[in-house]
């Protein structure tokens, strides 16, 4: 069985500069976030009704924002799942290898904001949900 489970995966809670023209949250690497940040991306502008994700990584690490509105992120071990409801920008979600995703019931205006610990690999993917059981299996 694959030693990365749901239970390393958790919220991160983000500093909060309350101001009344406007709140301001800080992200600093090697201090909010448990991996070397090496890529930063966003998705937006996400139609509705729209899924993303619906895949695992086999050594990338991630934390997801709620960068403004809110959507749903199912994560899956092989073993158990969860759902986290991401809705506040001051929230992240960290997401270990080998956990499978999908990310759904996005709101309009909804942007995803993603730290990541490498640049873009699609051999890191698994796309396949009967490819990701037997894989984990293995480990
Ligand atoms: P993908 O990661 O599959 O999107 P989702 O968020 O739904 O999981 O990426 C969609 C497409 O964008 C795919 O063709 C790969 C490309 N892409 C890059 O070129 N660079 C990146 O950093 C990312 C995340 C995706």
């Amino acid at each position: 069985m694959s030693t990365w489970s749901l239970e390393k995966c958790e919220t991160i809670s983000f500093p909060r500069i309350n101001d009344n023209r406007g709140n301001l949250t800080f992200i600093e690497g090697q201090n909010h976030i448990p991996f070397p940040i090496e890529r930063f991306y966003y998705i937006y502008d996400v139609p509705g009704g729209a899924e993303r994700a619906a895949h695992a990584h086999v050594n990338l690490h991630q934390v997801y924002i709620a960068m403004s509105g809110s959507f749903d992120v199912h994560l899956d071990d092989g073993r158990q799942r969860r759902t986290y409801s991401l809705n506040r920008s001051y929230f992240g979600l960290y997401i270990c290898p080998m956990v499978w995703r999908h990310i759904d019931n996005f709101s309009s205006n909804s942007v995803l904001g993603v730290l990541a610990s490498a640049r873009y690999d699609e051999s890191d993917y698994i796309r396949d949900y009967g490819q990701f059981l037997e894989r984990i299996s293995a480990e």
